[in-house]
């Protein structure tokens, strides 16, 4: 290598260069300079250092910035996360660079999850888009903002399938479909790490939790995952592969066990199946103190033990623990854990160093120091416009009785609801870059759009919850949930009162940000009791009433189905969230959002999801039965499917027409209908292609998702879709674990949401 004879030359003449001396800025980012730098540097770097390279942490109460100072001037330190502002991440970077004996740049990484200062809306609400062009809009402007800042990397895309709404973290995945989430996933990395993660405005993704965080026991936090090898392959796998073959050059690691072995001590799937069978090159890192807890685990005798289990099952990286730069130096000297080992680690952290371009300019997402944004909250560092139109196609219709919405900006409207008015809970959780006061809520976006046409009137109406317990849990870090000291009756005249006066009432109720987060799991997925106080107190009333939903996970409804004449479900819609609902329901923009989940109708339905297995008795609605799989006092069923949304204009589908009767392994078919927009509004839909293997060595799903079309009709229009099959869209994982399509009768099923579809079938020979 050409500019390793230069740092030959170097080191000969002058004491000892510095790396940023010899990195002439033009490393070239090939695997192959790649390789023979990080060996070079290896071969200069102490035990302690090496180990220093796999420590991640976090400046706060635990890690003070003088400390950190230390550390880093010690070489202790690879990586920080959670510092998001130039000139905080400056600091930081010139210590590695002037204190450190080597000088290695440190990474700066936070979690980008649904934006940087710019917050979009949360992932389940991006998965509703249906819209990959929405996705690549929220993924390139993340991306440019967090690189904007400072940042290398990002803790995202969270691809973990989950089909359990009592799962608080259900709201920062892509829902309950593997090929919906595997789809955005990879989308996501794409765009996020565009060329190369090394570019201006580029971040590297790591993608979490791997694997199968969102199938925790009961649907209850941190829990224990079980499952068998055909799920785990058919259904929860797939998304990580998806976005580690989009190039994501980091994996955080799961903190749930998988099949009693908890994910930062699993050597089949950190090395087996990752690196062996995936050929994963880039960085596995522990998620937040996932190496401590390998004790309560019950995988590690004691700390030490802990870090070696982590170490030789594969972490490269320990986040937010001390017990790797603690412990390994002891192992290392036993012996227990082989320099081969340590070196292997280190390697994978300096070579994501490399690619993020470190090495060539440790400032590269920093630039000159006089260039620092004046204000890093700036209104002008901000991208509204895109915020409010991916928002708009997150949007969900359930329900519109008689045409409710779209609402005439004239009139008088009552907006009540104790989220109406919240900037923080608007934003969705993860979204610590964004600032509150620049969100927009519904109440705002509801006034913007009147305007001087008609009059909006406001009045809280609830509190979130009359929970005692609940309230102090939501605000036991920060004050984020605010509580009306009136009675909860003085709350509801008032918006009763509201409600009389108006035309129509909008009410917007559901979850508060932090009841849809990390660590906050529901037994009960209804809308508080307080704000179905107010639900029913609006609808005695009898006005029209739209209710603007505002969760991160499905709610169980089936009350307020009934008594509201309209639904939008918004999720968390982001910074211009109150603008982007308000579009949607003066009808400026017509909904086109399909829900990503299903909706049960009650906590005990679940787990609901639309790609289950038949069973030997299955449930026939025309039929009924008693001996079939049901629970007898419920409808079976969720109260809204996967793939469901309205319009403010009707569509039909025609029957399926497929362009052979039968495929070859090595050939395709096409399945094809037509669309018309049978009302009289332009608007778009989603029109949604399953597939079944009706027969095969093993009970296979009713249906799946095998491909989807986002398309915009003009009222009358006729449109053809086809979804073009192959071989690849049949294959499965078998009784035996082989991967591969067997012959067959396949159904194809076309329609605009899961349940209503249209059906064909062709042979696979
Ligand atoms: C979460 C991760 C997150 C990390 C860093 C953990 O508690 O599980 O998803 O990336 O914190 O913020």
């Amino acid at each position: 290598m050409k500019w390793l004879c230069a740092v030959g030359v170097a080191v000969s003449l002058a004491a000892q260069p510095t790396l940023a001396e010899t990195a002439s800025g033009n490393l070239p980012l090939t695997p192959e300079a790649r390789d023979a730098f990080v060996t070079d540097l290896l071969g200069k770097m102490t035990v302690d250092e090496k180990i220093g390279q796999l420590r991640l942490i976090s400046v706060g109460p635990d890690n003070p910035k003088e400390a950190i100072r230390d550390m880093i001037g010690k070489g202790q330190v690879g990586a920080i996360f959670n510092t998001v502002t130039r000139p905080d991440i400056r600091v930081m970077q010139d210590q590695a660079m002037t204190l450190g004996r080597l000088k290695i740049p440190l990474f700066f990484a936070f979690d980008v999850v649904h934006g940087q200062r710019t917050v979009f809306p949360i992932s389940l609400g991006l998965a509703s888009s249906f819209n990959l062009e929405a996705v690549k809009t929220v993924g390139r402007v993340s991306a440019y903002e967090a690189a904007d800042d400072g940042l290398n990397m990002t803790w995202a895309p969270m691809v973990d399938v989950s089909r359990d709404p009592r799962w608080g973290r259900a709201s920062e995945g892509f829902g309950e479909d593997t090929y919906l989430t595997a789809i955005m996933g990879k989308t996501m990395v794409e765009e996020m790490q565009g060329k190369s993660p090394a570019d201006r405005y580029s971040v590297m993704t790591s993608v979490k939790h791997f694997a199968a965080y969102g199938a925790v026991e009961g649907g209850k936090e941190y829990n224990s995952v079980d499952m068998s090898p055909q799920r785990l392959f058919n259904d929860y796998l797939p998304p990580y592969k998806a976005a580690l073959d989009a190039g994501s050059g980091g994996v955080m690691m799961a903190l749930n066990a998988l099949n009693g072995t908890p994910a930062a001590a699993d050597a089949w799937l950190l090395k087996d199946l990752l690196r062996d069978e995936w050929g994963f090159k880039g960085i596995t890192i522990s998620d937040h103190g996932a190496i401590k807890e390998l004790i309560n685990h019950g995988v590690a005798a004691d700390p030490q033990d802990a870090v070696r289990v982590a170490l030789k099952a594969g972490i490269d990286m320990s986040m937010a623990d001390e017990y790797y730069s603690k412990y390994l130096p002891g192992l290392v000297e036993s012996g227990k854990v082989t320099m081969a080992e340590l070196d292997d680690a280190a390697r994978h952290v300096l070579n994501v160093k490399y690619d993020m371009g470190l090495f060539n300019d440790p400032y590269s997402h920093l630039g000159p120091k006089g260039s620092d944004p004046q204000d890093t909250f700036a209104e002008s560092r901000l991208h509204r416009q895109e915020a409010r139109e991916v928002a708009r196609e997150s949007l969900v219709l359930l329900k519109n009785r008689l045409d409710t919405l779209p609402l005439k900006k004239s009139g008088v409207i009552a907006v009540v609801g104790p989220l109406a008015d919240s900037k923080r809970d608007v934003m969705g959780s993860w979204s610590a870059a964004g600032v509150v006061a620049q969100s927009v809520t519904v109440l705002t976006g509801i006034k913007n759009a009147v305007g001087d046409a008609g009059s909006v009137i406001y009045a809280k109406g609830a509190n979130l919850t009359d929970n005692k317990g609940i309230i102090d849990f939501l605000n036991q870090y920060e004050p984020a949930v605010q509580v009306d000291e009136r009675t909860p009756r003085a709350m509801i005249d008032e918006a009763v009162s509201a409600a009389r006066r108006a035309d129509v009432v909008v009410a917007v109720v559901g979850e508060a940000q932090g009841m849809a987060h990390e660590a906050s799991s529901r037994t009960d997925i209804t809308i508080p009791q307080s704000q179905r106080d107010l639900i029913a107190a609006l609808k005695a009333t009898g006005k029209p009433l739209v209710l603007v939903l505002m969760n991160g996970r499905p709610l169980a409804l089936v009350k307020e189905s009934q008594q509201a004449d309209a639904i939008l479900e918004t999720w968390f819609a982001g910074t211009e969230g109150g603008n982007a609902i308000a579009d949607v329901l003066f009808g400026d923009v017509n909904p086109s959002g399909k829900l990503p989940i299903s909706f049960p109708r009650s906590v005990g339905q679940i787990p609901v999801y639309y790609s289950h297995l038949n069973t030997g008795r299955p449930y026939n609605a025309e039929r009924p039965n008693k001996y079939t799989s049901r629970y007898f006092d419920e409808a079976n069923g969720p109260l809204y499917p996967f793939g469901y949304g309205l319009s403010y204009t009707t569509f039909t589908v025609s029957d399926v027409t497929l362009s052979a009767p039968a495929m070859r392994r090595d050939g395709s078919v096409t399945a094809s209908v037509q669309v018309t927009n049978t009302g009289r509004r332009e608007g778009a839909t989603v029109v949604q292609m399953y597939l079944q293997d009706v027969t095969a060595s093993i009970s296979r799903p009713v249906k799946q998702l095998k491909g989807f079309e986002k398309i915009s009709l003009k009222p009358g229009e006729t449109r053809t879709v086809s979804f073009p099959i192959d071989i690849e869209a049949l294959k499965f994982w078998n009784q035996r674990m082989k991967f591969d399509a067997e012959p067959g009768r396949f159904n194809v099923f076309i329609g605009l949401d899961s349940a209503r579809v249209k059906q064909g079938e062709f042979e696979l020979l």
